[in-house]
C-alpha cells in the first residue's frame, strides 16, 4: 500500500499536507516527475475546460447560448453531462423533472454530500454561469476517485496516469471498487431549471430535491404558450410522457429527499460580481446569501389628455411611480444622488432595483393611468431588508395621498437571507490555503506541454507550447481571510431548506455575467477544482482498507 502511494505523486503531496511527518519522505521519492502533475492537471484543468466549451454549444438557438427548460436543446445538454458523470465514475440518472444525478458511494455508508449547480441558462447566455458548478464538481470528484483507488491500491500510479491520458471509462475501469473507495456517499446534481426563464420557475429542480417544491406553487406555472408545466412533462419530460396529474405530482413528491439522509450541499459558481478581481483571488467562499423581497407595485391616476389637463388637475400615474423609484434608490444608497441617508449606508450588501415599468396606455401624448413597477430588494440582513421594505410602502402611501391616486404594493416573493454553514465555509477557506501549492505545480505542468498534446496552449499564462521556459505567472492568493456575500439566490439557496449549504465564488472576467461575454480564466477553473478536491479529502473520507 505504501509502494502505491508512492507512485502516485499528487496523492503523495497531498498526504504529505494532511499526514504526520513521519510519511513526509515519500513525496522526495517520487520517480515520476512531471507526468503525475499533468495528470492531475489534465483532470482539472483540460478536461473541465474542455467539456465547458462543448457544453457551451448546446444551445436552441444558432447564434447564440440559449438553453432554457426541457427544449431539445436542454435535453441534449442532460445526456452530455449524464455521460461525463458516467465517465467519472458515477452511477446516473435523469430524474422526472429533468435534473441529471451522478451518485458515489453507498447509501447506507451515512449521509450524502451534495454538489453541484444548474445547466439550464437565460436567453443570449454565457457559458459558466451554472455550468461551472456542474463541471468543477464532476472533475474533482473524478480526481478523488482516482486518488483513492491509488492509495487503495486498487489501481497503480501508472495504471492512473495512463487512463487519464486516454480518457478511459473509470467507471469501466473500476467497476464495483468505485462504490467502496469513499467514506461517506456523494451525489453530483446538474439542477434542471435555476434561471426560471421558461416558466417562471425559479429553483424547479433544486426545490424538488428540497421538498419544497408544492409549497412554491410550481406545479402551477405556465410558459408563453400557455402550457402549464404539467403539459410540458407529459410532452417532454424524462420519463413522464403521456402521465396524469395525479402520477406526476406523485412522481415529483418522490423525489424529495430525507433531510437524515443528506449531510450539506456545496456549489460552486461563478461570483457575477468583481470582488475577487478586485482583490486578485481566483476562489474564496461564501458567507451568507442575500434575504429578498420583490414587490408588485401599482399606481393608478386618471387618463387624461397631455395638452388640455392643466398640472393642477393632473393624477399622472407615472409621475408618482417616478417618485417613489428615485426614493428607493436614494434609500438605498444609489450612489449617483446626493443627500443619501445615513441609513442607507449602514450594509454595503443592500441593493435595490427597479427592472420593470409597465404603463398604460403608454402614449406620448397621453397622462397615464398605470404605472406597474417592480421592485426587488436584497441585503444580507432580514432586519434591514424588512426595515427597507416598510420605508418603501409608507413612501408609496405618501407619494399616493399627497397625489390623490390609488396606490397597492404586493409582496411577490420573499426568501430569508441564508447563513452559510461555518464549519464548511471553515473547511473551503483551508481547502482554498492547502490547494496552492498542488495547482501551482499543475499550472506549471503545462508549461511544457507538447504541440498539439491535449493540455498544450489552454491555460493562460502558460509557455508556448513545446518550451519549458520559465513565464512568470501572476502572483496568486488564496482567499485565505475573504468571505463573501452572494446577492444572487443560486440552487444552494433552495437547498437550505434541506440541509446545510456553503458556496465556493469562482472570479469571472469584470463581473460580467448573463451575457456571451462571461468568461473565466481556465486556470481559474483548475483553482475551483483543486480547492473542491481539497474540500473532498476532508469531507469524504477515503477508506484506507485494502481490497
Ligand atoms: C431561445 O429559445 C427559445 C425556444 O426555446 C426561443 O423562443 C427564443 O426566441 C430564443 N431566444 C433567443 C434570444 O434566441
Ligand atoms: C462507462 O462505463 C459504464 C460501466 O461500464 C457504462 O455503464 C457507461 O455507459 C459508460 N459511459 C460512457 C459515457 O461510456
Ligand atoms: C397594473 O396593475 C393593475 C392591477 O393589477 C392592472 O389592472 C393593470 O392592468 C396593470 N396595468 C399595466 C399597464 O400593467
Ligand atoms: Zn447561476
Amino acid at each position: 500500500m505504501h509502494g502505491s502511494r508512492i507512485s502516485c505523486k499528487w496523492s503523495t503531496l497531498c498526504l504529505v499536507l494532511l499526514l504526520p511527518t513521519s510519511l513526509t519522505h515519500a513525496a522526495t521519492s517520487s520517480p515520476h516527475g512531471l507526468t503525475e502533475d499533468s495528470t492531475l492537471r489534465t483532470l482539472l484543468l483540460d478536461e473541465p475546460v474542455a467539456q465547458l466549451l462543448k457544453l457551451g454549444e448546446v444551445s436552441d438557438s444558432d447564434d447564440n447560448l440559449n438553453r432554457t427548460y426541457l427544449s431539445p436543446a436542454h435535453k441534449r445538454a442532460a445526456v452530455l453531462v449524464e455521460s461525463w458523470m458516467q465517465q467519472a465514475g458515477m452511477k446516473t440518472h435523469i430524474d422526472v423533472l429533468g435534473n441529471v444525478r451522478g451518485c458515489l458511494g453507498s447509501r447506507t455508508a451515512g449521509p450524502a454530500l451534495l454538489m453541484g449547480s444548474h445547466y439550464d441558462t437565460v436567453w443570449d447566455a454565457g457559458r459558466y454561469d451554472g455550468t461551472l458548478g456542474v463541471i468543477v464538481a464532476v472533475a474533482a470528484l473524478k480526481a478523488l476517485l482516482l486518488q483513492a483507488a491509488c492509495d487503495a491500491g486498487v489501481l497503480s500510479g501508472d495504471a492512473v496516469n495512463a487512463a487519464v491520458r486516454e480518457g478511459q471509462n473509470v467507471s469501466a475501469l473500476l467497476g464495483e471498487h468505485a462504490d467502496a473507495l469513499l467514506h461517506a456517499p456523494v451525489e453530483v446534481i446538474a439542477f434542471s431549471d435555476e434561471e426560471g426563464v421558461r416558466l417562471q420557475s425559479t429553483f424547479l429542480g433544486s426545490r424538488a430535491l428540497a421538498g419544497t417544491f408544492f409549497k412554491h406553487g410550481m406545479l402551477a406555472s405556465v410558459d408563453k404558450k400557455g402550457a402549464t408545466l404539467s403539459d410540458i412533462l407529459r410532452m417532454h419530460g424524462h420519463g413522464l410522457l403521456g402521465a396524469d396529474e395525479d402520477a406526476i405530482k406523485q412522481a415529483i413528491a418522490r423525489l424529495a429527499l430525507a433531510p437524515e439522509a443528506v449531510q450539506g450541499y456545496v456549489e460552486v459558481h461563478i461570483e457575477q460580481g468583481v470582488t475577487l478581481e478586485g482583490l486578485d483571488v481566483p476562489v474564496a467562499p461564501v458567507r451568507a446569501i442575500a434575504g429578498q423581497t420583490r414587490l408588485a407595485v401599482m399606481f393608478k391616476g386618471m387618463q387624461g389628455h397631455a395638452g388640455a389637463v392643466t398640472m393642477a388637475a393632473r393624477r399622472d400615474a407615472v409621475a408618482a411611480a417616478a417618485e417613489a423609484m428615485f426614493w428607493l434608490e436614494r434609500r438605498c444608497g444609489g450612489q449617483s444622488l446626493v443627500d443619501v441617508p445615513e441609513e442607507a449606508l449602514e450594509d454595503p450588501s443592500l441593493v435595490c432595483t427597479v427592472g420593470e415599468v409597465d404603463i398604460h396606455p403608454g402614449t406620448s401624448n397621453v397622462i397615464a393611468k398605470y404605472a406597474n413597477i417592480s421592485v426587488d430588494i436584497r441585503v444580507r440582513r432580514d432586519d434591514v431588508r424588512q426595515r427597507v421594505v416598510d420605508d418603501f410602502r409608507q413612501q408609496v402611501d405618501s407619494v399616493c395621498r399627497r397625489r390623490g391616486i390609488e396606490c397597492a404594493a404586493e409582496v411577490r416573493h420573499t426568501a430569508p437571507a441564508v447563513a452559510c454553514d461555518p464549519g464548511m465555509v471553515q473547511a473551503l477557506q483551508s481547502a482554498c490555503i492547502r490547494s496552492q501549492q498542488v495547482l501551482e505545480r499543475m499550472l506549471a505542468a503545462g508549461q511544457c506541454a507538447e504541440p498539439g498534446s491535449a493540455g498544450a496552449g489552454v491555460a493562460a499564462g502558460a509557455g508556448a507550447p513545446g518550451t519549458c521556459a520559465a513565464v512568470p505567472r501572476r502572483p496568486r492568493r488564496a482567499g485565505a481571510a475573504l468571505t463573501l456575500v452572494s446577492g444572487a439566490g443560486h440552487d444552494a439557496l433552495a437547498l437550505a431548506d434541506l440541509t446545510k449549504v456553503a458556496m465556493l465564488f469562482v472570479r469571472n472576467r469584470g463581473g460580467v455575467s448573463h451575457s456571451p461575454e462571461e468568461h473565466v480564466e481556465p486556470e481559474d477553473v483548475a483553482a475551483a477544482g483543486a480547492a473542491l478536491l481539497m474540500f473532498l479529502r476532508e469531507r469524504v473520507l477515503l477508506d484506507k482498507a485494502p481490497l
